[in-house]
């Protein structure tokens, strides 16, 4: 099985099209979404109507969840809860329906999914390094878990009690091992490079790559500017913060 692994689009139409363009090219034969479908982006609805026509599995994010009224605003930083408030004014009944409707975690035969930590899914706590990764493993039901959130993508790697980080883009799964990949933003990088991010996972091979795809950012911010989104918010897009 060949999947592709898409998280934290974040309502940018023009980043998610690019993606699954390319996901078209890659061959999988499964995508999956680790959340954060809305939030940030000028095209929420599009975002959403994208996923459902493909019936791409998703999870809860936070900001799935901010905005269907299931987690307190207060969570929010200022931009992100002037998009959230803004995103509510912009989506039909259905798609609150669809959201609300999101799991907290997904799982196949192969591999479990959710958008923050493993040990609480609920609490949308960031994994960011080796420690939390050590926290989240004993929780994971299968050998390779896939999350999003931090915008950052990665790989953590459990052996022997063992949990350190992957390096570089590609990595190669061996016998006894456990990993987690994070699998970056599609919508709004935060690692320095503005193209939109995604994983691939071979299960036959056990290989994983993060891949990155450019997309019409111009296209994206002026979107962002029109709709009266917060200034910030679309200025971060070129600069992948
Ligand atoms: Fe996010």
């Amino acid at each position: 099985m060949r999947y592709g692994l898409i998280s934290d689009v974040h309502g940018n139409r023009e980043a998610l099209q690019a993606v699954l363009k390319a996901l078209v090219k890659d061959s999988v034969d499964q995508i999956l979404c680790a959340g954060d479908i809305v939030g940030y982006g000028a095209n929420p609805e599009e975002c959403l109507a994208l996923i459902r026509q493909q019936a791409i599995p998703c999870v809860a994010g936070n900001h799935d969840w901010g905005v269907c009224g299931l987690l307190d605003l207060d969570r929010f930083n200022p931009w992100a809860r002037t998009a959230i408030l803004w995103t509510q004014r912009h989506l039909a009944r259905a798609d609150f329906d669809f959201l609300r409707a999101l799991p907290l975690t997904f799982q196949d035969d192969i591999l479990a999914m959710t958008h923050g930590t493993f040990n609480a899914p609920s609490g949308f706590q960031y994994l960011l390094g080796s420690f939390q990764a050590g926290e989240a493993f004993p929780y994971l039901q299968r050998k390779i878990g896939i999350v999003g959130h931090t915008h950052i993508p990665g790989f953590f790697v459990r052996k022997g009690g063992d949990v350190h980080a992957g390096v570089g883009p590609f990595l190669q799964g061996e016998e006894g091992c456990e990993i987690i990949i994070n699998v970056g933003s599609v919508g709004q990088p935060r690692d320095g490079d503005p193209r939109a991010a995604y994983g691939i996972y071979d299960s036959d091979k056990n290989y994983f790559e993060i891949q990155r795809e450019p997309y019409d950012v111009k296209s994206a911010q002026q979107h962002m500017r029109e709709c009266g989104l917060p200034v910030f918010l679309s200025e971060r897009l070129p600069r992948g913060i």
